[in-house]
């Protein structure tokens, strides 16, 4: 089949739900679909072609997903297609765990993919189109690393650059070694070359991604280098590098002292601790200890003073007593963090805690998430308030969603900031570039400040 020539000049729209893997497989969709000549679009009404691109960590993203897709099917294609019905397609991590199951359910549905099989994409579109019948390849794993596929950014000054595929520590509530496979790292000269490249192309930010990018080449070296592979990318002169997630049980000193000896590491780090309570952290087969966690904590804050933490937690795990929710209520009151992600326990068929019996009521978990929440967002307030008076370096993303006269942007430790785009300065010159803010004023979620 020529794949070329049935997406030539086709329209596509890629959905991207779910984490920064996902975000970054997206890219690489969208550079490959655009190499046979297909046309991106930003919306479902202009496109011939709808790519949803999946995350079923929690069961709401799956439920949402699939309304989603229902509703697409009122939605007439663009004028002047050629086509008669719009080709959708549903890849990731729904696409892997479901596979088949999918058509059934979702019969206007014309082509499935999984997370180890990106490449296929543009023939499974190309024999939907032909065939006018669904296309579906889901692979078991792997090969190798996919890394040669084009990518199409979607800001030309950050980059995500993927260091590891998969994860081999099957936490007890997750679904995603299911889907994503055993950890797979790429070499270091894979990456550090890739870093390089990008570098020379004028990016600002490199964003170094994996499940737990901590363990990073256990599986090609014998044990983790993600130490030595954060100096390579270091010494390429990238401004800002960043990287996520990071298992605290695999954080090592040597990565921890690179927050204090890389000046390109961004103090800034996103550590899921997921419980307060080491009976629950137990359940979770998270491996280590609240107290362990506190002193990878204090090592951090020795390290690099101003480090901006976030983290991850679950609320209502099975078994959770109210004792239980304290001590994850005292462990986020104590650290202080920027940015806490909080989520109910969600259980995912297959994985070890979707066997145990929930015995706390949904109203009781609902009540725990909500004084949670309320903590988190006075302690962000809280940690954003050090940092009023202060001039940082901010790298220019676009405009604030509410005041197109407004700069939006990042701070070294990643939080919002925003000042007014100066008189007589073009927006399109001051994108991508870092300036220098005084911060005014700090809120729950962001900065407000000035350009100096
Ligand atoms: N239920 C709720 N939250 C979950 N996460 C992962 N699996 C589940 C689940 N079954 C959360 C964890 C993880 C984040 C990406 O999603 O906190 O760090
Ligand atoms: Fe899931 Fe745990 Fe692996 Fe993270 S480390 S992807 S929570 S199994």
């Amino acid at each position: 089949m020529t794949t070329g020539h049935h997406l030539d000049n086709r329209t596509f729209h890629v959905i991207t739900f779910g984490c920064q893997m996902n975000k970054h497989d997206s890219e690489r969709i969208v550079g490959m679909l655009e190499s046979y000549g297909a046309r991106q679009v930003q919306s479902v009404e202009e496109s011939e072609i709808v790519i949803f691109m999946t995350c079923c960590v929690r069961a709401a993203a799956e439920t949402r997903l699939k309304g989603h897709v229902a509703s697409l099917k009122n939605i007439p294609l663009p004028e002047g297609s050629t086509l008669d019905q719009r080709i959708i397609a549903i890849g990731g991590c729904i696409g892997q765990n479901e596979a088949g199951a999918l058509i059934d359910e979702l019969p206007h549905v014309s082509a499935v993919f999984g997370t180890f099989n990106l490449s296929s994409v543009p023939e499974l579109l190309a024999q939907a189109l032909e065939t006018h019948s669904p296309a579906v390849e889901v692979l078991e794993a792997a090969d190798e690393f996919p890394t040669c596929l084009p990518s199409h950014r979607e800001v030309p000054w950050s980059a995500w650059l993927p260091i590891s595929i998969g994860c081999n520590n099957f936490c007890t509530y997750c679904i995603v070694p299911y889907v994503r496979g055993r950890e797979k790292s790429r070499t270091l000269e894979d990456i550090t070359a890739e870093a390089q490249t990008l570098v020379d192309q004028g990016v600002k930010e490199i964003t170094l991604l994996g499940q737990n990018v901590n363990s990073y080449g256990r599986d090609l070296y014998g044990e983790p280098r993600f130490a030595d592979l954060l100096k390579a990318v270091s010494d390429t002169g990238i401004e800002r590098l960043r990287f996520a997630t990071s298992h605290p049980k695999d954080l090592t000193d040597e990565v921890i002292a690179a927050f204090r000896d890389l000046p390109n590491v961004m103090p800034a780090l996103h550590l899921p601790v997921q419980s307060g309570s080491n009976r629950i952290l137990d359940k979770m087969n998270r491996r280590y200890t609240r107290e362990h966690y506190l002193g990878i904590v204090n090592k951090l804050r020795e390290a690099c003073p101003n480090i901006a933490l976030s983290t991850d937690i679950i609320v209502g795990f099975p078994g959770e007593t109210e004792q239980d929710f304290q001590d994850t209520y005292d462990l986020i009151d104590e650290i202080g963090y920027h940015q806490v992600f909080t989520f109910i326990y969600s259980p995912r068929e297959g994985t070890p805690a979707a066997e145990l019996t929930q015995d706390t009521p949904r109203e009781v978990i609902q009540e725990r998430f909500d004084r949670l929440v309320n903590l988190v967002q006075a302690k962000a307030y809280d940690a954003n308030q050090v940092d009023v008076g202060a001039r940082i370096p901010v790298l220019i993303e676009g405009v604030s969603k509410r005041d197109s006269s407004i700069l939006a942007g990042k701070s070294p430790k990643n939080q919002t900031v925003h000042a007014p785009i100066p008189e007589g300065t073009d927006l399109d010159e001051l994108l991508g570039t870092i300036v220098e803010v005084e911060v005014d004023e700090a809120k729950t979620w962001y900065l407000k400040g000035h350009i100096i």
